[in-house]
C-alpha cells in the first residue's frame, strides 16, 4: 500500500487537500491524472446505467424493460428531511475520547488501531518474552523498564497510566494475580494493555487505552456524522442545515417531481452522482474513509409484487459492473447480509466488497451496497418518520402522541395507468462510492514486472494496469528522435487523437524512459514515429500490458485506438 500511495502522489493521482498547511484530515485532492480516472469512473457508470440504458429491452435477469433517469439536487436540503429520513436521529457513530490527549477515536476502531500503534508494538516486542513451549509471558519488571524508558514509554505513550504511574499502575495486575482473578496463562496483550491504561482500578474498573498516545478512553457516546452549517445570516437553531451525508435522499423527495415532469413509468430508475459529506470520528485508509466524498446512487422504484425479483437482477448486475471496468479478479466479492442483518422490512441486502491491501488477510472492505428498502422511505416522506424496529412500519411518535418527525404530507404514491392501481412503490438502492471504486481499481491496477530497458537489459518497472475504459489517458505519442521530421509527424497524430480521447505527447528523453512514465500513468498505447514511418507511413503501437509492438498504417491508429479503448 506505501508504494500505491507513494506513486499516487508522485505522478499526481492523489494528494493530500491543503498539504502546503499540513493536509487536513479525511480531506484528498485529485491530481491531473487521478481527475481522467475518476471521471472515467463515473463516466462509465452514468453511461452503462442511465444514458445508454436500453428502456426497451428486457436485460439478462430483469424481470421485465425498465426505464432509467438522472437528476443533480442540492447538497443543502430542508433540514426537515434529515429528520425523517432518520439520519438526524440515528446517523451516529459511537465515538471515544481519550482523557490524556483528547483525541477522538470511533469505538469499533480502537482495537484495529491500537494493534497497530507504534506503542503498543513496542511494548508488546519488550514485555512479552517467548517461554520455552512457544507461548509468550508477560514480564512485569521489563514493563516498567520499558514505561520508565525515554525513548520508549515516555516518548511512544506518554498518556499510558504505567508512563505516569508506574509502580500503582502495575500494583492492580500484581493484585489481581495474587488473588487469581487472572491467571499468567490468560494474560493476552489487549488484556495487559488495559491493566497499562488504567490508574486506579478500584474506582474505574478497567480502562481502554487510546491508540494514539495510551490514555484512558471514556465510555462510547453517539456522535452525529452530519455537517452543520447555518443558511442566512443568522447563526441560530432556525437557520441549522446539514451537508447531505447521502446523495439519496434528494432523488426520494423529487419523486413526484419526476414522475409528473416527464414520461417515464414505475419500474423506473432514478440516478444521481455527487458530493457527500461525513463527519467521520476516524477517517482512515487513504480516501476509503473520507469526510467529503462522491457516491453514484440508484433509487430503483417498483411494484412490491416484484421488488424480490428486482433486488437481485440489480445485485448481480451491479457485481458484473465493476467486473466489466477492471475488478475481475478474486479480491472482489458479493457479500448477501444474513437474514439476521436485515431490516424487517427488506427482503435483501448485499454488498460488493473489494480486498484492499490495507486490510488484514481475508479482510474485505464495502465498495457498493444494494439493498431492498421497501416502501421505508417514500412512507417517511409522505407520513413522518417511521419507526424502522416497528413491524408493520408506524410513524414514529413522541411523547405528545403526535409524529416525532413530521412529513411533507404529500401524496407520493403512483398510479399505473394501465391497471388503474394506486401503490407505494418498493425501492432498491445500488448505491457505490466513486472514490472507494478508484481507490480498488488503483490498487488492482498496481503491479510490478520486469521490461527490457533501451539497450536490451530487464529492469523493474512499475505499471498501472487500468482498463482501457478507464485508463486517465489512453495514448502516448513519441517520435524516436527530435529531428528528421519525426515530431512533426508525431504531433499531427497526437492532434488526431486528442479529438477523440485524453492522449498525451512526448519527445524528451530515451524512448525507454518515455514508456516507463506512461506505465505509471497506465496509458494502454503508446506509439511511436521513427525513420520507417517517414518511408512507409507506418507506426509502431506498443501494449503496455503485454509489451507487443505491432506495425500498422499512420492513417489508422486513431481507429484502432479507438476500437481498442471501446471494445467495440
Ligand atoms: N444511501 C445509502 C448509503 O449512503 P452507505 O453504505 O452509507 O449507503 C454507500 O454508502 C457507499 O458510499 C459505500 O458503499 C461507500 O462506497 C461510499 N461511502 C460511504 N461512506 C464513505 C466514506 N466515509 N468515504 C468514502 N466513501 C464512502
Amino acid at each position: 500500500m506505501e508504494k500505491l500511495v507513494s506513486l499516487c502522489r508522485r505522478r499526481g493521482f492523489l494528494f493530500q487537500s491543503s498539504e502546503i498547511y499540513g493536509g487536513l484530515n479525511g480531506f484528498w485532492d485529485y491530481g491531473p491524472l487521478g481527475v481522467e480516472l475518476k471521471r472515467n469512473v463515473k463516466e462509465a457508470w452514468w453511461r452503462d446505467m442511465v444514458s445508454a440504458h436500453d428502456d426497451l429491452a428486457t436485460l439478462p435477469g430483469a424481470p421485465s424493460p425498465y426505464e432509467m433517469t438522472g437528476l443533480d439536487c442540492t447538497i443543502i436540503m430542508h433540514p426537515q428531511v434529515w429528520k425523517v429520513s432518520g439520519h438526524f436521529d440515528l446517523f451516529a457513530d459511537k465515538m471515544q475520547t481519550c482523557r490524556q490527549c483528547k483525541k477522538l477515536v470511533r469505538a469499533d476502531h480502537v482495537a484495529d488501531m491500537t494493534r497497530d500503534a507504534e506503542w503498543a508494538q513496542s511494548f508488546a516486542a519488550c514485555c512479552f518474552v517467548p517461554k520455552p513451549d512457544g507461548t509468550m509471558s508477560f514480564n512485569s519488571a521489563e514493563a516498567i523498564s520499558w514505561a520508565k524508558t525515554r525513548k520508549l514509554g515516555r516518548k511512544l505513550a506518554p498518556g499510558l497510566a504505567l508512563v505516569r504511574d508506574p509502580e500503582v499502575t502495575m500494583s492492580w495486575l500484581a493484585e489481581d494475580i495474587e488473588n487469581e482473578s487472572v491467571t499468567p496463562a490468560t494474560l493476552t496483550l489487549p488484556l495487559v494493555l488495559s491493566y497499562m491504561a488504567t490508574a486506579q482500578k478500584n474506582e474505574t474498573g478497567l480502562q481502554t487505552p487510546c491508540p494514539h498516545c495510551g490514555g484512558d478512553l471514556t465510555e462510547p457516546r453517539d456522535f452525529n456524522l452530519m455537517f452543520e452549517s447555518h443558511a442566512g445570516a443568522l447563526q441560530s437553531d432556525e437557520n441549522k442545515v446539514f451537508l447531505r451525508p447521502e446523495t439519496a435522499q434528494g432523488i426520494f423527495v423529487n419523486f413526484k417531481n419526476v414522475i409528473d415532469s416527464s414520461r417515464v413509468k414505475v419500474p423506473v430508475g432514478i440516478a444521481q452522482i455527487g458530493k457527500s459529506f461525513r463527519n467521520e470520528i476516524t477517517p482512515r485508509n487513504f480516501t476509503f474513509r473520507s469526510r467529503e466524498f462522491e457516491q453514484m446512487e440508484i433509487e430503483f422504484f417498483c411494484h412490491p409484487s416484484q421488488s424480490a425479483d428486482w433486488y437481485k437482477f440489480w445485485r448481480d448486475r451491479r457485481m458484473k459492473w465493476w467486473q466489466e471496468i477492471g475488478l475481475a479478479g478474486e479480491r472482489l466479492i458479493l457479500r448477501d447480509h444474513h437474514a439476521d442483518e436485515l431490516s424487517h422490512y427488506s427482503t435483501g441486502t448485499a454488498d460488493i466488497e473489494y480486498a484492499f491491501p490495507f486490510l488484514p488477510e481475508g479482510e474485505y472492505g464495502e465498495l457498493e451496497g444494494i439493498a431492498h428498502r421497501g416502501d421505508f422511505d417514500l412512507r417517511s416522506h409522505m407520513e413522518g418518520k417511521l419507526d424502522p424496529n416497528s413491524c408493520p412500519l408506524e410513524v414514529q411518535k413522541g411523547e405528545d402522541g403526535k409524529p416525532l418527525h413530521k412529513g411533507s404530507g404529500r401524496d407520493l404514491t403512483y398510479r399505473d395507468d394501465i391497471t388503474n392501481e394506486r401503490f407505494t412503490p418498493h425501492v432498491i438502492e445500488p448505491s457505490a462510492g466513486a472514490d472507494r471504486g478508484t481507490l480498488a481499481l488503483l490498487c488492482e491496477a498496481y503491479h510490478e514486472d520486469t521490461a527490457p530497458d533501451d539497450k536490451g537489459k530487464e529492469q523493474t518497472r512499475v505499471v498501472m494496469k487500468f482498463h482501457p475504459r478507464i485508463a486517465p489517458i489512453k495514448a502516448a505519442v513519441f517520435p524516436l528522435v527530435k529531428k528528421d521530421g519525426m515530431p512533426e509527424v508525431a504531433q499531427d497524430l497526437y492532434r488526431a487523437l486528442k479529438k477523440k480521447f485524453p492522449a498525451f505527447y512526448d519527445e524528451k528523453g530515451a524512448v525507454g524512459r518515455r514508456y516507463r512514465r506512461q506505465d505509471e500513468a497506465g496509458t494502454p498505447y503508446c506509439i511511436t514515429v521513427d525513420g520507417q514511418t517517414l518511408q512507409d507511413q507506418t507506426v509502431t503501437m506498443r501494449d503496455r500490458d503485454t509489451l507487443e509492438q505491432v506495425r500498422l498504417k499512420l492513417d489508422d491508429v486513431v481507429a484502432e485506438v479507438e476500437r481498442r479503448v471501446t471494445g467495440e
